[in-house]
């Protein structure tokens, strides 16, 4: 089932998201919705509160990149329960955006090598070491996960010139083609 993404202003994407436990109800389920959401709107990446849930989870799909990757095969994962335990290198730009916050694209600058700890979609255990891209597409959910958006990272002076359009996405002035959840969308008077 495609799930409706929430877009910018809401505030289930300002909250820190909470781990939950092997037994989830309905987590394999919820997993097969994340994926099919996010090929439904062309993502690369997906956390759990952009669809209005709550918790530590997010999936990514990274083979777009995949020239990217040398010798990378593993490129669709799931990660619950993250935690990002250290960052490293020198930061570099990549140009993001977000479903959340549909027609902007921005210049972010992060570290390029990450270690991270979480658990597959068995519940498998894994400590990872990571770089390039597929750390980028990484950080970048995993900060959905922290109630931080990309938007958060780029310089005042560009923030302040988006400002207009960020607060059209909260109202629902948008040209995404996906279902999403409007905080700030007038009813219109009958
Ligand atoms: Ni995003």
């Amino acid at each position: 089932m495609i799930l409706p993404i929430v877009a910018y202003g809401h505030p289930n994407l300002r909250k820190k998201a909470v781990e939950i436990e092997k037994d989830y109800p309905g987590l394999q389920q919820f997993l097969d919705d994340m994926f099919e959401t996010m090929y439904a709107s062309n993502g690369v990446g997906l956390a759990a509160p952009q669809v209005n849930r709550n918790i530590r989870l997010f999936v990514i799909d990274a083979t777009p990149y995949a020239d990217e990757f040398e010798g990378e095969t593993n490129l669709k994962r799931v990660f619950i329960n993250p935690r990002i335990k250290e960052e490293s290198g020198e930061e570099w730009a990549f140009n993001e955006g977000c479903l959340s916050i549909p027609e902007i694209r921005e210049d972010v600058l992060r570290k390029p090598d990450i270690k991270i700890e979480y658990y597959d979609e068995n519940f498998e255990f894994h400590a990872e070491q990571l770089s390039g891209v597929l750390a980028r597409v990484i950080q970048h959910e995993y900060d959905h996960l922290e109630g931080i958006l990309f938007v958060d990272h780029i310089n005042p002076l560009r923030k302040i010139i988006l400002k207009r359009k960020l607060g059209e996405i909260a109202r629902g002035i948008t040209k995404a083609e996906y279902r999403m959840i409007f905080p700030l969308l007038k009813k219109k008077a009958i």
